[in-house]
């Protein structure tokens, strides 16, 4: 069901849980005050209570009060990249942030979102706290329509339209090793932090870690019902191929356009909505063309690849 601003900010007030849009991906939204209204959260999702959820904010100033010390380049990566896909994790005051927000740690997500109707709705609200908006385990959703499709059509959305990034934000922790790393690839490549950081923060590598920084890492993620196969030989096996604009494929395959392999961008924006029309049109076996650069941009379109193949 979509609803427009006003509608949106008077279902928070009430405690309801909504679908809002952000240039990333749809969050399902609660106020950062309501632990009940966040619990449905995590049951709506059927999220595991120990993958905390990010703090959204319309200014920094309405984040400042939650924060215990400030790491080093604070200042300025807010600066340059919020409003912004970026999420930086950082020592909170606990007093002030309900446990079920945090997941018990003793630092939070943060993100000033860069939609307009969304930065109108938090000035209204005050801080929300939001996770992408599908069914744990789903492909994220970019549009009203996939959130539908996992919770109902009588689930209150705030219309924004497609997401114009369609990957989540770059999640930031400033590590022990006195860097800035990143905990989840994203909207933002890590070479567009070296102007602000001075080096490229390195990629925490999540199979190496025993204890997860980002407990949300390591569940199954972004995952279509259908097989996803990579390589060659997988291709002979699949009817469905996810592939590029500028290639040719075999022509008794259903063939899904991810985009042009000039545009990532575009790439990134189509990726959720296909990964669930896969589904929407039954597919078991999809043979994905992982053949593009590994790059910028690539590289999150990669990993997500990746994430939804397994099974
Ligand atoms: O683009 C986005 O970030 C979207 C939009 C709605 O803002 N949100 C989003 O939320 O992707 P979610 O819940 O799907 O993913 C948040 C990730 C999870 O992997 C979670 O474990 C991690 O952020 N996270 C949240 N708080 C954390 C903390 N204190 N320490 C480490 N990781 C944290
Ligand atoms: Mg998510």
């Amino acid at each position: 069901m979509r609803i427009n601003l006003d509608e949106a900010i008077k279902y928070i007030s009430q405690g309801d849980v909504i679908g809002v849009p952000t240039e990333t991906v749809y969050g399902l939204a609660a106020s950062i005050d309501n632990p009940t209204a966040i619990e449905k959260i995590y049951t709506l999702k059927n999220r595991p209570r120990i993958n905390p959820l990010i703090i959204h904010a319309d200014q920094q100033k309405n984040i400042t009060p939650f924060i215990q010390t400030f790491p080093p380049h604070y200042e300025a990566l807010a600066e340059v990249f919020w409003p912004g896909p970026m999420t930086l994790i950082l020592p909170v005051k606990t007093h002030l942030i309900p446990p079920i927000v945090r997941a018990d740690l003793n630092t939070a997500g943060f993100r000033i979102p860069n939609h307009p109707l969304t930065l109108e709705l938090l000035k209204e609200t005050g801080p929300l706290v939001m996770p992408s908006a599908n069914l744990s385990g789903r492909p994220s959703s970019t549009e009203p329509m996939h959130i539908e499709e996992d919770f109902g059509s009588q689930f209150p959305v705030l219309d924004g339209g497609l997401c114009e990034k369609g990957l989540e934000s770059t999640i930031l922790f400033f590590h022990t090793t006195d860097k800035w790393v990143i905990l989840r690839l994203g909207s933002i490549s890590p070479e567009e932090f070296i102007p602000v950081l001075g080096y490229s923060p390195q990629i925490m590598n999540l199979s190496s870690n025993q204890k997860p920084l980002s407990p949300g890492q390591t569940f199954r993620h972004y995952a279509p019902k259908a097989k996803l196969f990579f390589g060659e030989e997988g291709l002979y096996d699949a009817s469905f191929v996810l592939g590029f604009r500028e290639r040719h494929y075999p022509k008794n395959k259903r063939i899904i356009c991810l985009g042009s392999l000039k545009d990532p961008k575009e790439i990134a924006e189509n990726l959720y909505k296909a990964l669930r029309q896969v589904d929407q049109e039954g597919a078991q076996k999809v043979w994905v063309d992982m053949d593009f650069p590994s790059n910028g941009l690539w590289r999150t379109i990669a990993e997500r690849l990746q994430r939804a193949s397994e099974h």
